[in-house]
């Protein structure tokens, strides 16, 4: 009876001990190819994050009068709240107009390589300097937002503390590095997977842990790694099969629309896959509405493999983990318009 509990002890130990190796083993592959989120926003070259900036930055983001007309700030179409996004499949700009993609979210976009679904802009600050200008989102120009920021003292006087030694800090320029301090601040530490690969077993399910194998195994990780699982290279979207014209519309050709070359056809940035629970609609045409779809449609048009259900399930779980502690804004409270402010340009008028 004896001999018989000791062998089973031993047994439950071997288990055990090959149960955490193989855990350990999850973990170290994982951690050759992925990052946790840091605790703190990253230092971003030229660019200091006093608080001041970053204060500022943030009354620019929610600040509508930044818009032809009055009603659209970058939360509009960046809803803080609500995964950094808008959840609608293609956003609506000035005079309710569609633009051509999906919003992605401004959440961890610090981490990416370069911006957009095309990565036509370098980094934050240059992005910025898009939506503002863009007939179908902002409709404004440059030196609307320079009067606009200079009719109001506060401006003037949050635009020198956050950018002290310039003569004449109230630039279209400045407003857009400002916006990008306070989107440095817009990341999510503490994701489960992040809990995991710092050596908290339970902070993820095994049908999480599954669908984490199947996702390095599969081949997701080629395209979807680093700190943001994508947001760093480009790939044709449909690298093995085409998805249909419903999910990858022939109007917009992506990156060839950037370099006019002939092997950027159709080409697009890997998406970060960071809180890809808080940002359906998916995909640059906001197409499909379901992550588990989404991924099954990634594993025929980029790895020409049919996933099973099963696969499909345990990999969007996985996904699911990638979900962090969104930060808490605190609602700027923005200056009072004054005589000299631009007046607001009717939402209606398509022709401004
Ligand atoms: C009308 C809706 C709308 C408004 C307003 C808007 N955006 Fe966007 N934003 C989008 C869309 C759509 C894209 C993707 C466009 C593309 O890839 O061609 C985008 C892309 C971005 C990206 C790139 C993220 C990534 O992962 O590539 C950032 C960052 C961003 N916007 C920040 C801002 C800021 C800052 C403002 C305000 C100055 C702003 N947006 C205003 C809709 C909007
Ligand atoms: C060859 C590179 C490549 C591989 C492999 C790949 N992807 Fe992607 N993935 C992309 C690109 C490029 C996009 C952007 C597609 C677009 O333009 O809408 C994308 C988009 C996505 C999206 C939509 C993101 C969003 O914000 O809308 C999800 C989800 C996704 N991939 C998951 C996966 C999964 C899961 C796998 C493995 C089954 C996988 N991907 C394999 C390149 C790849």
């Amino acid at each position: 009876m004896k001999r018989k509990i000791s062998l089973l002890t031993t047994a439950v130990c071997l288990s055990l001990a090959s149960s955490v190796a193989m855990a350990d083993a999850l973990r170290d592959r994982a951690a050759a190819m992925f990052e946790a989120i840091p605790q703190e926003p990253p230092v971003i070259d030229g660019n200091e994050l006093t608080p001041e900036k970053v204060e500022l930055g943030k009354m620019l983001f929610f600040e509508p009068r930044l818009s032809a007309s009055h009603l659209i700030s970058c939360n509009t179409c960046h809803n803080v709240g609500f995964g950094g996004d808008d959840y609608l499949p293609v956003s609506i700009g000035h005079g309710w107009q569609q633009g051509p993609r999906n919003a992605p979210t401004v959440f961890n976009a610090v981490f990416n390589a370069a911006q957009f679904w095309d990565g036509r802009a370098a980094d934050l600050a240059e992005q910025a300097m898009g939506p503002v200008q863009a007939g179908v989102e902002m409709a404004s120009t440059p030196e609307r937002v320079v009067d606009t920021l200079n009719s109001m003292p506060e401006y003037i006087e949050r635009f020198k503390a956050s950018f002290p030694g310039q003569d004449d800090p109230v630039t279209f320029k400045n407003m857009a590095v400002a916006i990008e301090a306070f989107e440095a601040t817009l990341i999510t530490p503490n994701s489960p997977f992040d809990l995991w690969l710092g050596g908290d077993d339970a902070a993820m399910n095994d049908e999480q842990k599954e669908g984490l194998a199947l996702f390095m195994d599969k081949g997701c990780a080629a395209c979807h790694a680093g700190v943001n699982f994508g947001g760093q290279n480009y790939f044709p979207f449909g690298l093995v099969k085409r998805p249909g014209a419903d999910i990858l519309p022939e109007g917009d050709r992506g990156r060839f629309e950037v370099t006019q070359t002939a092997t950027d056809d159709y080409v697009f940035r890997a998406s970060p896959l960071r809180n890809i629970e808080l940002t359906a609609p998916y995909f640059h045409s906001g197409s499909v509405w379901d992550l588990e779809e989404a991924v099954a449609v990634m594993g025929v048009a980029q790895l020409g493999a049919e996933l099973n259900d099963e696969e499909v399930h345990k990999i969007a779980e996985f996904l699911r983990t990638l979900t962090g502690e969104t930060p808490t804004v605190v609602y700027p409270h923005l200056p009072v318009s004054t005589r000299e402010t631009p007046r607001p340009v009717s939402m209606l008028d398509t022709t401004y």
